[in-house]
């Protein structure tokens, strides 16, 4: 008997939506759960998923692709790249495996949710996929982290991270709350799969792969340009859905969900991507730099893609453009400072070469951050490096829990990034940050900052208690990642800035 194609039976094979009679239809999909815009039946059944595959293609395709990425890396193994690497990329990996291993354990959640409270057959189908994608991140990135023990223990940060208090814990468990987990299967879909993962996984997965092959890491590199493969098929979820609102007179409602979806996203990659690819990589194997993916993945792909839905782009669009040239630089110069708050060591990254590629890539980047590191330099030159680091926490966003750093050159305007709500004062990184408050209050004016914690007495106020609290012990404290080689440099030879 002859085999049907797959496009003859799918559309019936994954219909399965039925009237309920035991039960009402809103117990079945409870809208605050499955669909608080109370889409009409009608327009679910207009969900029309771009990627169609059948349980029996997915499991053929995803187990040739795992079975390549343990090949790779019992075979890199083999070069002894770990081996011999420098500190620098590991601090890389650390990073990496600490940030992402566990969000994508979350994901599975959210997936999960999309795939029991989608109200299309299409969607829940995509999902159930989605939610396997995610179990083999999970597992793989997790495994990858533990083969790596051998060469550092603080990449167990990659199980511990999301169970500390480390600031930089705290501020990916209130994004992931917020965009992974804490809303309903709709406003998942638009701000996980499709602010969240269309464009910034990409920049994370294939902008750092190429690095990654680039630097000779070519298990990592495969590992993560395997997973975007993933990717890139389950972010197709939430683009029906915004069709479907815009659509059935719910523009509003998708703007605004793409409006704070792509903010919180933004803020969690400024830190992870950004400083990894401007400052972490080695300088010689640096593909492009952050604004130059940024403007590849994201300025041009989502920008047209929001434009088709016929969506318009983020109301913070012009500030969003600005703030890449700014937000990872303040990041990475606090990152380095509060060295002994995260679990690798930091690679300051502004060497004289460095800071020349800075400066072609950003212009103005001397005069502006170069300023800060110019004092840091000048301290370690002078035997002081203990000037270098941090006495007490910094002022903390109530919004992403990041430190609030400006531009040094730019002027700070604290009326516009804070508020008083319940009598209670908030401090915003910037004007985007504190609007994506005010949309929510109470979504978010219980949480404490690690620095309002410190200030309301719950932590003890001393270094040692401080570092403590993050669940870091002594040895795991970071240090700079070359033993300020990068500023002995500069004694023998300056930056082209310096020089003129
Ligand atoms: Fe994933
Ligand atoms: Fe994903």
């Amino acid at each position: 008997m002859a085999l049907l194609n797959r496009s003859q039976w799918y559309d019936l094979a994954r219909d399965t939506n039925w009237t309920p009679s035991f039960v009402s239809e809103d117990d079945l999909f409870p809208p605050d759960v499955a669909d608080p815009f109370k889409m009409s039946k009608e327009a679910w059944a207009e969900y029309d998923e771009p990627y169609k595959v059948s349980y029996r293609e997915y499991v053929r395709v995803q187990r040739d692709k795992d079975a390549g990425v343990y090949a790779v890396n019992t075979a890199a193994a083999r070069t002894r790249f770990m081996e011999e690497c420098n500190n620098r990329w590991k601090s890389l990996l650390k990073f990496h495996f600490g940030a992402v291993s566990l969000a994508e354990s979350c994901s599975q959640q959210s997936e999960g949710r999309m795939a029991r409270f989608g109200k299309a057959p299409g969607m829940r189908n995509m999902a159930t996929f989605g939610l396997l994608d995610e179990i083999r991140h999970g597992q793989s990135q997790l495994y990858f982290a533990h083969d790596n023990l051998k060469h550092g223990q603080t990449f167990n940060w990659g199980h511990k991270l999301l169970g500390t208090e480390e600031w930089g814990s705290v501020m990916a468990r209130s994004t992931l709350d917020d965009v992974f987990l804490g809303r309903d299967a709709v406003t998942t879909a638009i701000m996980l799969t499709f602010a969240f993962e269309t464009g910034f996984t990409n920049m994370q997965f294939i902008g750092l792969a190429a690095d990654a092959a680039e630097a000779g890491d070519t298990s990592f590199s495969n590992l993560i340009s395997s997973i975007q493969t993933d990717e890139s098929r389950h972010a197709q979820i939430g683009a029906p859905l915004l069709k479907m609102m815009v659509k059935h007179g719910l523009e509003k409602e998708a703007q605004k969900a793409v409006d704070i979806g792509f903010w919180r996203t933004y803020r969690f990659f400024t830190l992870l991507t950004g400083c990894t690819i401007d400052y972490f990589t080695p300088l010689e194997k640096r593909e492009a730099c952050f604004r130059e993916f940024m403007e590849e993945w994201i300025i041009h792909q989502f920008e047209r893609t929001v434009l088709d839905l016929g969506l318009k782009l983020p109301w913070y669009w012009d500030y969003f453009i600005e703030d890449i040239n700014m937000f990872h630089h303040g990041m990475q110069a606090g990152m380095w400072n509060f060295r002994p708050t995260v679990w690798f060591d930091v690679p300051a990254g502004v060497s004289p070469r460095e800071r020349d590629w800075l400066e072609s890539k950003y212009p103005g980047w001397n005069d502006n951050w170069g300023r800060v590191w110019d004092v840091i330099t000048k301290n370690i030159n002078a035997g002081k490096p203990e000037l270098s680091l941090p006495m007490t926490m910094p002022l903390i966003c109530n919004l992403n829990n990041l430190p609030i750093v400006k531009n040094p050159n730019g002027k700070w305007d604290p009326d516009g990034q804070s508020l008083v709500y319940k009598g209670r004062r908030y401090y915003f990184q910037s004007h985007v940050d504190k609007w994506v408050f005010e949309q929510y209050p109470e979504r978010y004016s219980a949480h404490t900052t690690v620095t309002d914690r410190l200030a309301m007495g719950q932590i003890e106020p001393t270094v040692e208690g401080i570092l403590t609290y993050m669940g870091l012990s002594e040895v795991e404290r970071g240090k700079d990642a070359e033993n300020y080689a990068w500023a002995y440099a500069h004694r023998a030879q300056p930056t082209k800035a310096a020089a003129e």
